[in-house]
This record gives structure tokens, sequence and C-alpha cells, in this order.
């Protein structure tokens, strides 16, 4: 209890240092939307600018410190792993990594400015740091999880997070964010056709869309579980159980590399793949044709590229497995050659898609 004022206090205080500084800066340009095609959406952010918060502004100054402090790039750093069970407790680590570095693909636009990703990231490291200290179980998926597999960050190309959290641990999660979070973080409740789940984001970032909450914003879905299975819990009672996914493929979770951060992921990720039919996961990547940040399909169309064409643009994962472990390299094309950024070492995964009849019934998800 005393723990959780004393962070609540910090927060004021950080809030308040942020209410000092942004008098001693001019608010600068925001960052356009990287190469995109979509006039109106470029038209939008500079709507937004001009009504910038306080609060907005104050994390832009910090978002613009953080800018400076990349411009010093390590290569060729070990990563550590840290433990499942144990890093629940301990301290937030830092991973060295520079989004603000990447370019953007002409075949597959970069979907967030480089504020974006800060806020997104200051969300994640709040709500990560929120679920351990809690002991709220919780796991990233689908498009995600893709990024941390393919990138160690977001797909250059998408814009939304998905967590998953136990649905043991719903209400318990929604009243200590209600008490811990309020000031600081809203949680909206969104009901539709995928079942109940929550939106986490900043109340004072700019609102998405015409919708209720602001972006960006982290998607909670829940899961429910049985001694052997777990599965995604949704609105319609039917299709609860039709992709019963085997706990094998899930736990013990792992932390992975997500931007400058640690995430916990399924010890299996392919499964996600699976179970969403992503087959072509390796020769083709996709972007959606939805905005999460204006809440409407953009008329853009849906853009495609294939792994080496983007290889000039983002960083990518180039992975190795041995009988006993996969290491994951972090890659980035420099002056024409190939730097790593980074190493990491994982217990072995599996790397071949299966295919299994049994996730061509309907829209599976977890
Ligand atoms: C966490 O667990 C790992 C492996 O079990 C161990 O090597 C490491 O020392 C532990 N760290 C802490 C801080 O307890
Ligand atoms: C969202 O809108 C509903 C009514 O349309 C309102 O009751 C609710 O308080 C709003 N939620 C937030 C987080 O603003
Ligand atoms: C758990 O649920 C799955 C999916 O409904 C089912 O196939 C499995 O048999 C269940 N396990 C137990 C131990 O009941
Ligand atoms: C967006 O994509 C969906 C499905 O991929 C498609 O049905 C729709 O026509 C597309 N909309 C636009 C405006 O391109
Ligand atoms: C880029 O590569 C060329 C040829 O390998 C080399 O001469 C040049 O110094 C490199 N530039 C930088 C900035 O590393
Ligand atoms: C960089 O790595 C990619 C993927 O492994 C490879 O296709 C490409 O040839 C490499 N480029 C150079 C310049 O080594």
């Amino acid at each position: 209890m005393t723990l959780s004022k004393n962070k609540t206090f910090r927060y004021i205080v950080l809030f308040l240092f942020g209410l000092i500084c942004i008098n001693f800066f001019i608010l600068s340009k925001l960052f356009p939307i990287a190469d995109s095609r979509d006039d109106d959406v470029k038209q939008y952010d500079s709507v937004q600018e001009s009504s910038w918060t306080y609060t907005m502004k104050y994390f832009y100054f910090k978002f613009q410190q953080r800018i400076e402090d990349e411009k010093i790039v390590e290569h060729n750093i070990k990563l550590t792993l840290p433990n499942y069970n144990n890093y629940t407790r301990q301290q937030f680590t830092e991973i060295p990594y520079r989004y603000s570095s990447w370019r953007s693909s002409p075949n597959l636009a970069r979907r967030l400015t480089s504020f974006d990703h800060y806020i997104y990231t200051e969300l994640l490291i709040i709500l990560d740091h929120f679920f351990r200290r809690h002991q709220i179980t919780y796991l990233i998926t689908d498009g995600t999880l893709l990024g941390s597999y393919t990138h160690h960050d977001f797909l250059p190309w998408d814009d939304d997070v998905d967590l998953r959290v136990s649905n043991r641990d719903r209400q318990r999660m929604l009243n200590l964010a209600s008490q811990e979070l309020r000031n600081i973080i809203s949680v909206a409740d969104v009901t539709e056709e995928y079942g109940t789940y929550h939106k986490f984001y900043f109340p004072w970032s700019p609102q998405a869309g015409k919708q209720n909450w602001s972006y960006p914003c982290v998607d909670v879905f829940y899961f429910d579980e049985n001694s052997t299975h777990i599965w995604r819990v949704n609105s319609d009672e039917k299709s609860m159980n039709d992709c019963p996914v085997s706990k094998h493929n899930i736990f013990p979770l792992v932390w992975r590399p997500f931007g400058r951060i640690w995430l916990p992921a399924p010890r299996e990720p392919l499964i996600i793949f699976e179970i969403h039919r992503w087959t072509t996961i390796g020769e083709w990547y996709y972007a959606k044709n939805y905005s999460h940040k204006y809440e409407r399909t953009l008329s853009i169309m849906n853009d495609r590229a294939r792994p080496h064409e983007l290889y000039p643009y983002y960083p990518w994962v180039q992975r190795s497995c041995s009988q006993t472990y996969c290491i994951e390299q972090l890659i980035t094309m420099y002056n024409n050659t190939n730097v790593t950024i980074h190493t990491v070492q994982f217990e072995k995964y599996r790397t071949k898609l299966i295919i299994n009849p049994k996730f061509e019934i309907k829209n599976c998800w977890l």
C-alpha cells in the first residue's frame, strides 16, 4: 500500500516537474506520419498539435531528450534474457535500442511516428511494472508477438498492441488499476463482436478518431484455462472452446525484446501464428488498411512486401537454432553492410509451422 502511494507520489512529482520544464522550451514540429500516402491523415496530425496539453508537451520534451541520447549507437550487444520467475519481482531492465534510427520503406510504410512509439513504450513500461508488481499473468500475442519474433519491436507497419490477461485476474486488475493508475492511465471498457475487452491509454493523448478512448492505447483481452489448455474469452459462448491451445505451447512464458523493453510471450511463438493461419511468415509481410490512431479504414491499399525488400529500411531478426537453444540476432543494414545490433539466446523453440486443420474452422484467436 505504501509502495503504491510512493509510486503515485513520484508520478505527481514527475508531472509537476514537467509543468515547470515546458516553460523552458518551445514545442517543435510534430513528427509527420512517416511516408504515409494518406493526405487527410497528415492534416489531422497538424490539427492535433495546436491542441496539445501541457502533459503532452512534457512527454514530447522527454522524447526529444531521448532522441538526442539515441544518437550514440552501440552495436553487437549480448542481451541477457531475464528469467521468467525472478524478473517478475525485479526492477525494469532497459534494452539499449534505438527506434528513432528506423527509416520507412516505400512498400510497407512505417505506421508509427517516433513519438507514437515513445508513448507506446512509456505506456507499456507502466503497465508491465503494474502487472509484475501484482503478479497478474499477462502475455503478448498477435501482431505484437509477430513484431517481437521478426523485428524485436513493433512490426513497423503495425500500430497497435495486443495483450492477454488471465480472466482470473481480470477483476483484481481492474480494481487495482482504478486505485493505483488513476490520473495516470485511463481504462475504456469496449464491447463488440469479439467480446468485452479493455483499452489502457494516457488520458491526455489525442482522441482516437471518433472513439471514446485515446491513441496510443493497449488492448487487453482475456484468456480462460483448464488444467491442460487455454483459450480466449469471447462474447460468443459457442466459439469459446473452438481454438484451445495446449498450455505446453504457452507456459512457462518467456521474456522477449520489444523495442527497449522486455515483454512476456508464449514459449512457442509459432503456435499463435498457426492458429491465425499466418502461413506466409518468412515469405511475405502484410499491412492492414485500418488505422488505430484514427479508428477508421485508410484509403491506402493493403500493402505487402517480401522480407528482403525491407532490409535496407528496418532492422530484422535472424535466427539459428541448435538442439537446445535458439539465437536471435537483430541485424541492421548500415552503409551497405549487415551490422548486428544485439543478440539474445532463448531455450529452443519450434521454427517450422505446423498446419493444424482444427484451426481452419473459423477465426481462431488466443
Ligand atoms: C534469477 O534466476 C536465474 C536462473 O534461475 C539465476 O541464475 C539468477 O541468479 C536469478 N537472479 C536473481 C536476481 O535472483
Ligand atoms: C465512454 O462513453 C460512455 C457513453 O457513451 C460513457 O458512459 C463512458 O464514461 C465513456 N468512457 C470514457 C472512458 O470516457
Ligand atoms: C480442457 O479444455 C479443452 C478444450 O475444451 C479440452 O479439450 C480438454 O480436454 C480439457 N482438459 C481437461 C483436463 O478437462
Ligand atoms: C481494407 O481491407 C479490407 C480487407 O482486407 C477490404 O475488404 C477493404 O475493401 C479495404 N478498404 C479500403 C478502403 O481499401
Ligand atoms: C562505408 O563503406 C565504404 C566502403 O566500404 C567506406 O569507404 C566508408 O568509409 C564507409 N562509411 C562509413 C560512414 O562507415
Ligand atoms: C545481409 O543479410 C541478408 C539476410 O541474411 C542477406 O540476404 C544479405 O545478402 C546480407 N547483406 C550483406 C551485404 O551481407
